[in-house]
């Protein structure tokens, strides 16, 4: 294992264990190297997490909390801490201001709409609890990705009260396999990272003149030890997870209007609380590639792209989401970190199987879909969008939350994801990014 003494603190910090470290530090922090973020944190008096092969004389300031539900194995991480030593390293930069974004510069008033309504949900709540009562006959949904995972199960929930379900796949006979038996669901070929077929998706979409009721953006690329590129050069979480999805709800825009009544939902993730847009690189050109900053980022897109959505076509009818749907180990999303990093992070027991604890945010596939499909369909959100929401109700706005730890996983919503002029920004960046 590659780690290095940490001079100012005398502890032993491994690369593995600063990964962790940074999520509770990091939107302050990811644009610094390892070895600020950890020194930040022990002066912030945030626990350090050393990993176990580590001697027990550097446990003086350190916790055996677990890592995130995004640390990555050691060698994931290339880090500037190997090697070396800390006389070599450069000064800390100077953490950035966190930016109070829901500043409206009108009022000079803080605006936000991230405040939990009571919508008698709960985090142990399913789908079938989200859908009790509710009737979508003749109601036409898209999901992306909505053959595994929490999309097959939304698929399926959505489909059995009456939706009829297109969904969008890499693979569409394997996705066919995956959906069999299920009524009123059809696929559609959809590479993310690939924009000519995602024209083609929403060209056979608009074309088959129905309306769009409900479109779910909920596909997501796994992130990648090294960084990947799709054929544009931009990296590939970025592009599929957020700008793939951008394509295709601009594409979709004549169908969600002829539906006089829409919702797009985008699934987010609590990771959306570790990195802002990296506005300077967001494609990771500088050789700084983290795929767990990568994925957060994507995330954020998620939640701010729904925020500028709900801004542009509210008025038209359309309402944007964003729904955190809990950490869910079952899926192949999650699993695929593998099994003793799930085990390390509190999401699976020693014999492999599940660990379930919705107040803590680890969930079945049921109850992670449930904030998914509560966001497409409540009546309860009739009057609002643009938020986030967590647990099937709005989240609330925390941007002083704990670290994620094997005990807990909090994951409301901050203050970079609902920036309104972030996401207007974005919007316009990743405008001008798909004509490039
Ligand atoms: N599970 C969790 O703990 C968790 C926590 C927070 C957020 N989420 C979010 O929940 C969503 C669903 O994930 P999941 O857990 O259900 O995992 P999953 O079953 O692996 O779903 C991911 C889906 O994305 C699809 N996909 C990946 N790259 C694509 C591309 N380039 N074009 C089209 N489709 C692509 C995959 O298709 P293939 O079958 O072709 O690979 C798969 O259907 C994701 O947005 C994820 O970020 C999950």
């Amino acid at each position: 294992m590659r780690y290095r003494t940490l001079s100012r603190t005398g502890i032993e910090v491994s690369p593995w264990a600063s990964g962790a470290l940074m999520l509770g530090v990091n939107r302050r922090t990811h644009h610094d190297n390892w070895i600020c973020i950890s020194h930040r944190a022990l002066d912030a008096g945030i626990n350090v997490v050393v990993r176990a092969a580590l001697p027990p004389a550097s446990s003086a300031r350190t916790s055996a909390v677990g890592p995130s539900m995004i640390a990555p194995p050691a060698d994931l991480i290339p880090s500037p801490l190997s090697g070396g030593d800390a006389s070599t390293t450069p000064p800390c930069p100077e953490p950035q201001k966190a930016v109070r974004p829901t500043h409206d510069d009108r009022t000079g008033l803080m605006t936000h709409k991230q405040h939990p309504i009571g919508t008698g949900f709960t985090a142990a709540s399913t789908v079938d609890d989200i859908l009790a009562g509710i009737d979508l006959t003749g109601k036409n949904v898209v999901v992306t990705g909505g053959h595994s995972g929490l999309g097959l199960v939304a698929t399926r929930a959505l489909a059995e009260v009456g939706a009829s379900v297109t969904v969008g796949s890499r693979n569409p006979d394997r996705a066919a396999a995956a959906m069999a038996g299920i009524e009123r669901v059809e696929v559609g070929q959809l590479d993310l990272l690939d924009p000519t077929s995602i024209d083609a998706f929403v060209t056979r979409y608009v074309d088959s003149g129905r309306p769009l009721h409900i479109l779910i953006n909920n596909a997501a690329f796994l992130a990648p030890a090294e960084v990947g590129r799709d054929a544009r050069g931009y990296e590939a979480q970025f592009a599929a997870n957020h700008l793939g999805h951008f394509q295709l709800t601009l594409g979709l825009l004549p169908a969600l209007r002829a539906a006089h009544g829409a919702r797009v939902v985008n699934t987010t993730s609590g990771a959306q609380r570790m990195s802002d847009i990296l506005w300077d690189d967001p494609h990771f050109t500088t050789g700084r590639y983290d795929p767990h900053l990568a994925y957060a980022q994507s995330k954020t897109a998620n939640v701010l792209i729904a925020v500028e959505l709900d801004r542009r076509w509210a008025a038209e009818g359309i309402r944007g989401y964003a729904a955190h749907p809990g950490v869910v180990a079952a899926t192949a999303f999650n699993s695929s970190v593998g099994a003793d990093a799930q085990r390390a992070m509190g999401l699976i027991d020693e014999s492999g199987r599940p660990i379930i604890d919705p107040d803590r945010g680890k969930k079945t596939p049921q109850q992670g879909a449930s904030t998914i499909v509560f966001a497409a369909t409540s009546p309860l959100l009739a009057e609002i969008g643009g938020v986030y929401l967590n647990n099937n109700d709005i989240s609330q706005l925390n941007d002083e939350q704990p670290p994620v730890t094997a005990q807990e996983v909090s994951a409301d919503v901050v203050s970079h994801s609902i920036d309104p002029r972030s996401a207007q920004r974005l919007w316009e960046l990743s405008e001008r990014l798909l004509k490039a």
